[in-house]
């Protein structure tokens, strides 16, 4: 694998809206991030992925862009982006902007003038397909609930939305439409980003004719997941090759992939040297337990599952490419409430959590927050809820059966709003997010969980972080934490998570005791040095037997192994 700039970097996500607000309207701004970027730089952080700020109404949060050369005047201007990444850039701090090119806006212009003139050039920047007796073109089913297929008005036409219907697909068959994002894409790059988050990307390439796709339903509801297509898609490789050629080598960007569904004969394609991208997240322990019926039919994760996720991952990964790994970020829960048994949730368990997370071989990723334990929302009801695709979710959970509380419970595990309540700065009012009224409640507990108690506390979550992130970057360590190979170490024991990292100077033990007892292990050879502990001291008995209590993790240089 060839070495890169980014392999030895950690890198951070900012949901804009939920960060800091400067103004007071309830909503955070590119200000808050610039006033900012010296408690990132002291966390320890390199590359900074901001989630949406471009013009949009907002549907789906900014996922949904109706300018991608302007800024949303509710998150700043223009000269505050620039100013923003010159401001980081001084502090050798990367950014990446997040790049949504499946879909648009159904505000876009190029939208817009589609409806206008449903037969025109611009129709055919979208899928905009007749129908079959009167229905729809096919069956499939939105992400986001309901059919993907929305009527043109004053037309037999539909026009197709794998996510929203405020959000049509871009029809990547067509050429001037590509052309017209790589375009954009290099205006970006020239502004001086490292690089972009790449969205929702697999979806890009349909199953053709749509009208020979149709599936055999999967819900009631007579409908067939979107995703069930991509299996069908063939060729999507012309298109982030293109991509690729056209802008990324240009620029020698950075770019991670959100990477749903990927055949696994693809993988290499996708991020090995000279592939579409530089990275892609590593969703495995994130889509474990999911059903097809909905998230009120999902299974909880448990750690033993957790483990064999990230193993699984590591292993097929590991003579590909370079993996982004993540615990959460703004579509998932908080983490620390996911893959943590809520009667167990504690801060060295917190804390084992950030260290399994970081000694995996790959880059990094902290959402924002994370490094200070925040977790999950107490939601109360519905109505406290944003998130078109929980509001969905619930609607699926009560056509089920469920009762309104059933369903609250079900999908409160999985909201992608647990992630989005805004950042807890201090224990003032709002939580120092916003001096108005926050978009999304604050989570109560920010009188304990924020981040000014935590930046003075040498036991916090927050100067953990700043500890992983400092042994990462140690000279003597870098290499083996960046390059070494991973190995499992007792791989069978019940909620333990231990493996090795072995790289040319030494080999480090990760151990991880992911349960509420303590538990006795021999190792086959002395510890050498303790390189990071979540407790005050760890118990060794004649070198060799390690005593872990309830949620002890340690990283362990071994002497030859
Ligand atoms: C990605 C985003 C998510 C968004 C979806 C549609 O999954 O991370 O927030 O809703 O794409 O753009």
């Amino acid at each position: 694998m060839q070495k890169k700039w980014w392999h030895n970097k950690v890198a951070y996500q900012i949901y804009p809206k939920s960060f800091l607000d400067t103004t007071g309207n309830g909503i955070g701004d590119l200000r808050g991030i610039l006033g900012k970027l010296d408690y990132l730089k002291e966390l320890g952080i390199d590359i900074i992925w901001i989630s949406p700020c471009y013009q949009s109404p907002l549907a789906d949060q900014g996922y949904d862009i109706s300018d991608y050369y302007r800024i949303d005047p509710r998150f700043g201007t223009m000269e505050d982006m620039e100013e923003l990444i010159a401001k980081a850039k001084e502090r050798d701090i990367s950014i990446l902007m997040d790049l949504v090119v499946n879909h648009c806006s159904d505000e876009h212009e190029w939208f817009q003038k589609a409806l206008q003139d449903p037969y025109g050039p611009y129709a055919d920047y979208f899928y905009f397909e007749k129908g079959v007796n009167g229905q729809p073109p096919n069956n499939w089913r939105s992400y986001f609930g309901g059919s993907v297929w929305e009527p043109v008005p004053g037309t037999d036409l539909y026009y197709l939305h794998a996510f929203h219907k405020k959000q049509p697909d871009l029809n990547w068959e067509n050429p001037a439409l590509r052309e017209e994002i790589y375009q954009m894409m290099c205006w970006w790059m020239d502004k001086g980003l490292a690089g972009f988050r790449i969205d929702a990307i697999i979806n890009i390439k349909k199953a053709l004719p749509f009208t020979n796709y149709n599936y055999p339903p999967d819900r009631d509801d007579g409908l067939a997941a979107v995703t069930t297509m991509l299996s069908d898609a063939v060729g999507i490789g012309d298109f982030l090759g293109e991509m690729r050629d056209r802008v990324f080598h240009k620029y020698d960007a950075f770019t991670v992939g959100e990477v749903f569904n990927v055949k696994e004969e693809e993988l290499a394609d996708f991020i090995g040297d000279d592939g579409y991208f530089s990275t892609m997240f590593d969703f495995r322990a994130a889509v474990w337990g999911g059903s097809p019926k909905g998230w009120y039919d999902s299974c909880h994760i448990t750690p033993q599952a957790y483990k064999s996720c990230c193993f699984t991952s590591q292993k097929l990964m590991q003579n590909v490419g370079y993996l982004s790994n993540i615990i959460e970020n703004h579509d998932e829960p908080r983490g620390v409430s996911r893959y943590i048994p809520p009667q167990e949730l504690s801060d060295p368990a917190k804390k084992l959590l950030a260290a399994v997370s970081f000694m995996l071989r790959g880059l990094p990723w902290i959402y924002q927050g994370q490094e200070l334990g925040m977790e999950n929302l107490p939601f109360s009801s519905i109505d406290e809820i944003d998130d078109v695709s929980t509001r969905d979710e619930y609607e699926v959970a009560r056509r089920s059966g469920l009762s309104e509380a059933e369903a609250l419970s079900a999908v409160s595990f999985y909201s992608r709003d647990n992630a989005r309540t805004p950042f807890q700065w201090d224990d003032g009012k709002n939580a120092g997010f916003t001096t108005g009224t926050p978009w999304l409640r604050v989570n109560p507990n920010y009188t304990r969980i924020n981040a000014k108690a935590q930046m003075r506390d040498k036991n916090s979550l927050f100067s953990f972080y700043q500890a992983l992130i400092a042994l990462r970057k140690h000279p003597d360590y870098t290499d083996t934490i960046v390059y070494g190979t991973l190995e499992p170490f007792m791989e069978d024991a019940e909620n333990l998570m231990a493996f090795y990292r072995r790289g040319e100077a030494q080999t480090l033990l990760v151990l991880a005791n992911f349960r509420k007892e303590s538990r006795t292990l021999t190792l086959p050879a002395p510890v050498k040095r303790i390189l990071l502990n979540n407790y005050p001291s760890l118990d060794i008995e004649n070198d060799t037997v390690v005593t872990l209590g309830d949620y002890q993790a340690v990283i362990l240089d071994m002497t030859a192994v």
